[in-house]
């Protein structure tokens, strides 16, 4: 969702907002503002649109040392920009940006009307502008306290005023926000990436804390004004690439990832031909474990759909799959040995975290599957597996879904040794054949041409569907949404069998239908459903595997597979579906990083 980044120090505060906000700008790119502190004024820049219309007008300010900076992900009001970050107070005292929903910001705002405020923006985050000017006495810090205690809903504020050239306070209540520590200088960000090749050492802030930032002094306190003592939590990860790598887009560079992306998930987790977690010292849960959730939203919730399927098979025990905005809300019925997996590329999802929270305190275990280290849900759960993916910038996520599926199949493998519910061979063979894709993966990377040319061909189309059947649906799920991400084009996945039962009215002449066939078990089943569609003028393009070519002879196109095992298929089978969303967006003219309307982390409900 939003980003955030602030500095203070004695450096100039400019090159380091404007850096911290381009690697932020995934998070937001509706429009995005700086407000820099200059000899007792705030300097506020903001702009509609990407960062880039923001940077191009933007003059560097050599003398100042302190400053916060946005990008915007519009919840209240259009992107515009009187509706981009910061916000003021009316006397333009107090700037602030931030990440979240002020839910009651209407009530509050008829209040501070009738008090005699002027409100500039349609956002909910003036109000606390506002707030913060009606409790300012002298003490930011005081205002800002006060200010919180009125605020229902989620935030993470950054805030400076004009009276003071060194201070930043930020506050936290939902959405995320670190304090990086520095040598006489500190930040504050949203995303531990938008610092890290400044600082590595972090202070985490916790739900009700407010933290006052000089560029020597850290102090953190509830809000209830009670000290809080902070361990230092250290990061040890790559600085965040914000090179293409030689890729026109981060989109393709992160697909051509993903075999050594694969391959480092899997590091460690295997020993002597099986799969080993016992070092998360978790077995005690696994081997209790009655029933699973498995709960994440978007592409994480695809990569859950698998997860349920090959743990239901290979351990055999009972799995729900669910929505997180859909979970929080329905009634559980809880049992103390359920166990909760939370599958999160950012693990800032507010809705994963909001089920990660309801699982803890209903007293449930929870296993966190995170690309983010130190992110909320690595942090909140009771353990983590992390996928290591590396930073993933293009908001269509691709490596984090491969590298989340290896780890629900560790999961799946292990649980099987665990509950002794296994046949050893063909886990063995399951454990064997995890070595292998990587290198099926970089094989059906080759196709890239070919479904390039796919691309071209179906550039104009209004509409597609993928159809599927068991695991198979689950990756046309993945590959739908994909292309709806990154073409605009309406992409609907069907599980292939369901299709007559309504969807197929919308089949007519042209309409590209994709077709994954992985699942040799089921291949005759999903042809009949196949011969269906193109009874009704479709043109399919199977995926399918080699060893099933000739059952997809009536096909119109194929894009072939390597043979992999039926249950391992989904990390194999999505890259061609990845490509071709790809391609669809760069032949449409689109952004293909950062498609309209969309954002790479969503912490709000
Ligand atoms: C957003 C992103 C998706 C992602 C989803 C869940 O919608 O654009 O790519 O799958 O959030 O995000 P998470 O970080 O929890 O995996």
């Amino acid at each position: 969702m939003c980003g955030i980044i602030g500095y203070t120090g004695y450096a100039r505060a400019m090159p380091v907002i404007i850096d911290g906000l381009r690697k932020l700008e995934h998070r937001g790119y509706d429009s995005a503002g700086i407000a820099i502190y200059r000899e007792g004024e705030l300097e506020i820049n903001k702009k509609e649109g990407p960062l880039a219309n923001l940077l191009a007008d933007l003059e560097d300010n050599p003398d100042s040392c302190m400053g916060i900076g946005h990008t915007r992900w519009a919840t209240h009001g259009v992107p515009s920009d009187k509706n981009a970050h910061p916000h003021t107070d009316c006397k333009g005292r107090i700037a602030l940006v931030h990440n979240g929903i002020i839910e009651n910001y209407a009530s509050l705002r008829k209040e501070l009307i009738l008090e005699g405020h002027d409100f500039i923006s349609e956002t909910d985050t003036e109000v606390a502008a506002h707030l913060i000017e009606k409790f300012y006495r002298g003490s930011l810090e005081t205002a800002v306290r006060k200010t919180v205690s009125y605020l229902q809903g989620s935030f993470a504020l950054a805030v400076i005023s004009r009276d003071d050239p060194r201070t930043i306070v930020a506050a936290k209540k939902g959405s995320s926000l670190v304090i990086g520590l520095g040598e006489g200088e500190n930040y504050v960000t949203s995303d531990i990436p938008a610092i890290l090749e400044r600082a590595s050492q972090l202070y985490i802030l916790e739900d009700n804390e407010i933290a006052v930032i000089t560029p020597d002094k850290v102090s953190i306190t509830d809000f209830g004004g009670n000290p809080v003592e902070k361990e230092i939590f250290e990061v040890d990860l790559e600085p965040i690439a914000v090179e293409k790598g030689g890729y026109d887009h981060f989109m393709l560079k992160e697909i051509h990832e993903q075999p050594a992306a694969i391959r480092k998930t899997l590091q460690g987790w295997i020993k002597d031909g099986r799969v080993d977690l016992s070092a998360l010292e978790f077995d005690e849960a696994f081997k209790n474990t009655r029933k699973i959730y498995i709960v994440a939203c978007g592409t994480a919730y695809h990569a859950g759909m698998v997860g349920r399927l090959a743990i239901e098979k290979l351990a055999r025990i009972p799995v729900e799959t669910d929505i997180a905005s859909e979970f929080r809300y329905r009634d559980i019925l809880w049992h103390p040995d359920d166990l909760m997996i939370v599958i999160s590329q950012s693990g800032e999802t507010g809705d994963t975290l909001a089920a990660l929270r309801e699982a803890k305190r209903r007293g449930i275990k929870v296993l966190a599957v995170t690309n983010a280290v130190g992110s909320a849900a690595a942090r909140e759960a009771d353990r983590v597996i992390y996928t290591h993916a590396g930073p993933e910038i293009a908001v269509a996520s691709t490596k984090a879904y491969s590298t989340q599926l290896v780890v629900m199949y560790l999961i799946a493998l292990y649980l099987a040794e665990i509950k002794q519910n296994y046949d050893s061979e063909e886990i063995s063979g399951l454990v064997n054949n995890m070595f292998y894709l990587d290198a099926m993966v970089e094989q059906v990377l080759k196709e890239q041409d070919k479904i390039k040319n796919l691309a071209e061909k179906y550039r104009d189309v209004e509409s597609t569907f993928f159809l599927g059947r068991g695991i198979d649906y689950a990756v046309a799920m993945e590959g739908a949404l994909k292309l709806k991400e990154t073409s605009y084009i309406h992409a609907e996945a069907y599980p292939a069998g369901e299709i007559k039962h309504g969807p197929i009215a919308l089949i007519d002449d042209g309409v590209p239908v994709l077709a994954l066939i992985s699942q040799d078990h089921l291949v005759d089943k999903a042809m009949s459903n196949i011969k269906e569609v193109k009874a009704r003028g479709a043109v399919v393009v199977a995926i399918c595997k080699e060893n099933l070519q000739e059952n997809c002879q009536e096909c119109d196109e194929q894009i072939l597979l390597p043979q992999v095992n039926p249950i391992l298929a989904p990390v194999v089978s999505v890259v061609p579906l990845q490509i071709f969303a790809y391609y669809m967006a760069l032949f449409r003219g689109n952004n293909v990083d950062t498609p309209r309307n969309l954002t790479k982390s969503v912490t709000v409900e």
